[in-house]
């Protein structure tokens, strides 16, 4: 349905001034790890970034424990699969990536955010995305809240009715229902928190610099409405004795 059913939300992260929400990157993680990554990989993602600022900025040791609970094996895999292989496997350390996986023919979630459009249109003009933005993490939270309950299996694959994909049936079984994590943060976990967490967390791997640009491009057009009006000074100094 080209994203016809998707909404709007109101992300902490959007607008010039947008910050990610480090409580919410947490929950987010929490999502990710406990129900996504049992069929998806984020395999561009650096582990040590959870500490970065700006992120969910998980305390060092949390985040050495949290790459401690993988396990890779160097020599049969450079792909950080889950396969634990007794002798050669090493746990993870913060300078690992996030496991991939592809055991599901899930698609890497490490850029997903940015991937997918959510808003269109109208007629083919694109201007909703000028107006709300792209809509990666929007469409993510459509997909997660966007099953009909219909389902069918053709060739020996069971696909979903998701009114918010591009075909309206999708491989991936609905991930979540509600309820599906219970949030360290004690914050509510109806479905559609859950899904917002989620996105908010895979648009910051997708982009955890996006505050840095933020602040970057204000100094820059502080800075130039600055010289803009030396120059407008100058110019009218200069010129004053042959007016
Ligand atoms: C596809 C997110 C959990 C299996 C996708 C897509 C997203 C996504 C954004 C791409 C949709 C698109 O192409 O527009 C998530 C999130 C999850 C989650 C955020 C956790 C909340 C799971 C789980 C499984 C799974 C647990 C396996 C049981 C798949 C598969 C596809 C897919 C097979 C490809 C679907 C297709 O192209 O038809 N997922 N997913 N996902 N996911 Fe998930």
């Amino acid at each position: 349905s080209e994203g016809g059913s998707t909404h709007d939300v109101d992300f902490s992260f959007e607008g010039p001034f947008g910050k990610y929400d480090q409580m919410q990157l947490q929950r987010g993680l929490q999502v990710y790890t406990e129900v996504c990554s049992a069929c998806h990989g984020m395999k561009f993602v650096p582990i040590r970034t959870l500490a970065d600022e700006g992120g969910p900025q998980l305390p060092a040791e949390q985040v050495r424990a949290y790459a401690a609970q993988f396990a890779v094996n160097d020599e049969a895999s450079n792909m950080h699969l889950f396969d634990y292989d007794e002798g050669a496997a090493r746990p993870l350390t913060e300078n690992d990536h996030f496991p991939a996986n592809n055991s599901q023919n899930a698609p890497d979630l490490s850029l997903m955010a940015k991937a997918r459009a959510g808003f269109h249109g109208p007629y083919g003009t694109g201007i909703n995305q000028f107006v709300k933005g792209i809509g990666g993490p929007e469409h993510i939270v459509a997909i997660l809240t966007g099953y009909t309950g219909e389902e069918k299996t053709e060739a020996g694959t069971t696909y979903y009715e998701n009114t918010a994909f591009s075909t309206g049936w999708i491989a991936m079984a609905p991930p979540l229902y509600g309820e599906d994590v219970e949030y360290a943060d004690g914050h509510s976990n109806e479905i559609h928190h859950e899904a917002e967490d989620v996105a908010a967390f895979l648009m910051w791997a997708a982009e955890p610099k996006m505050m840095a640009r933020k602040k970057a491009g204000f100094v820059a057009v502080a800075f130039l409405v600055v010289l803009t009006s030396l120059l407008f000074l100058t110019n009218k100094k200069l010129w004053a004795p042959h007016k």
